[in-house]
């Protein structure tokens, strides 16, 4: 019996996307707004009693999940079309609900404004999820730095300090989400902050342009040092989030690995040069045009050695999308996780396709094979997810992932966009069939 004839589904684990794999992609395909940009700019938006508007935001469920942390907080928030606007008017410090914050780790970042501005603020621990325990150390540290008082109680942090002070912050790893809470944090602090050692990822460069979009004084973003020079106030703004290089990458490794032809656009391409890189070296031919960028590719691909970085690294994000494609180049791939220590979730399900794939400690050693055959398959997390339906896209035969729900978290119409490319890929609703 093969491994997949003896998988036994679970409750909960019916099949939500069907892939028929053995279809290379072709034609253009639109990216969205970043969602690793626009949530912390919502957060952000609490800074301010004025309304801020984000043109263009797509309508995913982490999206979504903010807005309703911010909704209970008392903000109001309006949608026209694509459109957001945030209102921060009236807002309740205390009211951030347990099982939103804990559901998406990114609702922390209300954190460092909602202390900014209001001088107090309680906020759920965010707790751990599938790609590792994800401390929030550095958050408190930084905002200690500032002069906050931290108290932990029952799953809860309560910050106070009637006033932030401006302070000098080392961060010990370039963490995205503790430079962005203190980035927010010091726009409204007394004097100027330094953070060093700050992340440089292209999403804190979009955070810090909003602040200064709303009045603030952020220097250095897109460097390992920030300053930030606190005001009084801020106001409102309308700003347009960069466009998603993680969505951007995802549609570019689809590509690769289905042998196509694939323009991905708008983009910003410089923010996905390692990806770039590291497709090249693998033999796709890629066409940079600054504001889109054009892959074709051959079959099979060859092997790469991938170590993901903090930014201008290769990006986590982008380490089981580009594994997927790797299970079928010619040679074997060395692929070290360096930023988040329980990463390849989606390994069993690849080897579950026949990928051959040896873990030893942060680094997998991806041997490729041209036998990859659909399976049964179960998303763990989002990028896990967006992995599989690439695997599932070169594999031969049919796929069905379960749990797909992950995707919608950060990918707006996958599915459309993807069958817009020629892919044989269905969303159904076999949950709701008697
Ligand atoms: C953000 C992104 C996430 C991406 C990650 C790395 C959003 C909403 N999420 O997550 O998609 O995968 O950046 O680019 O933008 N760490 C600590 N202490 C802390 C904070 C982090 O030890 O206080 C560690 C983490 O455990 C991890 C590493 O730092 O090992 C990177 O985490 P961080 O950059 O903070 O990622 P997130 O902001 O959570």
């Amino acid at each position: 019996m093969s491994d997949s004839d003896t998988q036994v589904r679970q409750v909960g684990q019916l099949p939500e996307i069907i892939v028929r794999g053995g279809r290379p992609l072709r034609g253009e395909v639109e990216v969205e707004a970043s969602k690793n940009a626009t949530l912390p700019v919502m957060a952000a938006a609490l800074l301010t009693a004025d309304p801020v508007t984000l043109p263009g935001i797509p309508w995913l469920h982490d999206v979504d999940t903010l807005r309703r942390v911010l909704m209970s907080l008392g903000v109001s928030t309006e949608r026209s079309g694509r459109d957001l606007t945030v209102e921060a008017r009236e807002v309740d410090p205390f009211a951030a609900p347990e099982h939103l914050v804990r559901r998406m780790r990114a609702s922390f970042l209300i954190a460092g404004p909602l202390l900014a501005r209001f001088g107090v603020a309680r906020v759920p621990l965010p707790g751990g999820c599938a790609i590792g325990s994800r401390p929030i150390d550095l958050h408190l540290k930084g905002l200690q730095a500032l002069g906050a008082d931290v108290q932990s109680n029952s799953g809860y942090i309560e910050f106070r300090a009637p006033r932030l002070r401006g302070a000098n912050i080392y961060l010990d790893f370039p963490s995205v989400g503790a430079t962005e809470n203190l980035l927010m944090a010091a726009s409204l602090a007394d004097g100027w902050t330094v953070v060093e050692n700050a992340a440089q990822e292209p999403e804190v460069v979009d955070l810090a342009n909003f602040l200064n979009a709303l009045g603030g004084e952020v220097r250095g973003a897109g460097t390992p040092e920030l300053r930030v020079h606190g005001q009084d106030r801020l106001h409102g703004a309308t700003y347009q989030v960069i466009p998603d290089r993680i969505e951007a990458g995802t549609y570019l490794i689809a590509g690769a690995a289905t042998g196509g032809d694939v323009v991905v656009g708008p983009i910003v391409s410089e923010h996905i040069r390692p990806l770039l890189a590291k497709l090249r070296e693998a033999g796709a031919v890629i066409e940079d045009a600054g504001d889109y960028v054009r892959i074709t590719a051959e079959e099979p691909l060859q092997a790469i050695d991938v170590k993901t970085m903090p930014h201008p690294g290769f990006p986590t994000d982008l380490q089981a999308p580009l594994m997927a494609a790797l299970i079928r180049a010619q040679g074997t791939s060395v692929i070290t996780e360096t930023v988040f220590e329980n990463r390849y979730m989606h390994v069993p399900e690849l080897r579950r396709m026949g990928a051959d794939i040896k873990i030893d400690g942060r680094t997998a050693l991806v041997t490729g094979t041209p036998h990859i055959m659909g399976a049964n398959l179960r998303a763990s997390d989002l990028r896990a997810a967006a992995a599989l339906v690439i695997a599932a896209l070169g594999a031969k035969g049919t796929s069905e992932l379960s749990e797909a729900f992950h995707l919608d978290r950060g990918y707006y119409r996958l599915e459309d966009k993807l069958g817009s490319l020629g892919a044989d890929i269905e969303r159904c609703r076999c949950s709701e069939e008697p």
